[in-house]
């Protein structure tokens, strides 16, 4: 038995310990918010916060996350209130879907460590893919989620 913490809630589950942390999210827990893409860590559709920094659960183990806090989209907020679900709210960010639960949870994690960003900072920081081409209602987006947590209230 291997136990993991997922959005502040505990879980004992038989499975080996080098089973990706994707399959168990999904298969094992049921949350399907976090999707599978590429499976070799290039699109970025499974990622979620381990510890608050964004990760890429297709090719994570099991075994390195225990001990840890995973939050997955499901859990980024009780009601779809952190800044960054609004800001892509207000900005209508998606078009499919498909790729948005990792963009939200690695902008999440990127406007943590940079509460200002420039445009610069988001093209560098941002690498999951959006075969929609959502890239620059993303942007607009963390611009306005960034804005959001300083107070300004755009
Ligand atoms: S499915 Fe994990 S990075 Fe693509
Ligand atoms: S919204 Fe369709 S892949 Fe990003």
């Amino acid at each position: 038995m291997i136990t993991i913490r997922v959005n502040g809630k505990q879980h004992q589950l038989d499975v080996e310990p080098d089973a990706p942390l994707l399959w168990v999210l999904r298969d094992e827990l049921g949350l399907t918010g976090t999707k599978f893409g590429c499976g070799i860590a290039q699109c970025g559709a499974c990622t979620v916060q381990v510890n608050g920094v964004a990760m890429r659960t297709c090719v994570l183990p099991l075994s390195a996350v225990v001990g840890k806090d995973i939050t997955t989209i499901e859990g980024l907020s009780a009601d779809i209130t952190h800044p960054v679900q609004k800001a892509w709210l207000a900005e209508d960010v998606p078009q499919c879907g498909y790729c948005q639960s990792g963009q939200i949870m690695s902008a999440a994690a990127f406007l943590k460590a940079h509460p200002e960003p420039t445009d610069a900072d988001i093209d560098k920081a941002m690498t999951n893919v959006c075969r929609c081409g959502t890239y620059p209602r993303i942007k607009k987006a963390i611009h306005r989620a960034a804005a959001l947590v300083a107070g300004k209230g755009v």
